[in-house]
């Protein structure tokens, strides 16, 4: 169900169901199996898995096996964020389906089409990312065959950077953009140092789903459950 409101920038937005996608490579690997209790117990809507190639960003985190094995763990859809050069040669080396989303990098490929039709034809959802730096205008050709936009707030890489202050207001602008033009289907999910109060501000922009990393849920601070309550409560 999708309703009206007014936004920052005083446009007419949707108002979409929040959503939040826990960062899985800001856990602790030896307490995988509660976590994943906790995510189900809890309602969790998606499971955010970063890949990296050590190319497109200067890093490595979780692979194909990786991924292999959380799908047979958890029903909960996966939320696939593909952090690596030439998507459309790789796609088959992970075992995704309905239900999951698939974010490949507009800067990652010269054939971005390819990429998201073959997302499509797995019964996935396709979902475009853009870097901080890269303006909205480089996804129009795409938004009629991609579910979701993914907003990276911090320039991708590695978890504990602060957020990148005018991708807030880049989510208003592509909020209105989206449902000014006949889109408001499509999802907008923040990606970086999504804290309680940036989740808050990205909320208002127009953003619902939310990547929760160590700022607003993998934190010594408080504990799991504590943190999806008052994440759900900032984004509400
Ligand atoms: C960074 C990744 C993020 C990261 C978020 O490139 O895409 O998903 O894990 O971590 P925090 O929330 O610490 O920024
Ligand atoms: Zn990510």
């Amino acid at each position: 169900m999708i309703s009206l409101h007014h936004n920052d920038i005083g446009g007419l937005v949707a108002n979409m169901e929040k959503k939040i996608s826990p960062s899985i490579m800001c856990a602790d690997f030896f307490d995988l199996e509660n976590y994943i209790k906790e995510f189900e117990s809890n309602g969790i809507e998606y499971i955010h898995v970063d890949i990296m190639d050590g190319s497109f960003v200067p890093n490595f985190t979780l692979g194909t096996d990786f991924v292999k094995q959380l799908k047979s763990r958890t029903s909960i859809p996966l939320d696939i964020h593909l952090m690596i050069d030439e998507p459309e040669k790789k796609l088959d080396w992970f075992d995704f389906g309905v239900g999951d989303y698939v974010a490949v990098h507009v800067e990652s490929t010269k054939h971005l089409h390819k990429a998201l039709d073959a997302i499509k034809k797995r019964g996935a959802k396709p979902m475009v990312t853009i870097n901080p730096a890269t303006p909205i205008s480089a996804i129009e050709e795409v938004l009629d065959v991609v579910d979701g936009v993914l907003v990276m707030t911090v320039n991708p890489g590695f978890a504990g950077q602060k957020m990148v202050p005018s991708t807030l207001k880049k989510i208003s602008s592509l909020r209105k953009f989206l449902d000014d033009n006949g889109y408001s289907h499509v999802e907008i999910e923040a990606d970086g140092n999504v804290s309680f109060e940036n989740a808050k501000l990205m909320s208002e922009a127009g953003a619902n789903i939310f990547v929760a990393g160590t700022s607003s849920m993998f934190n010594k601070n408080f504990s799991l459950a504590e943190g999806i309550a008052r994440l759900r409560q900032v984004i509400a």
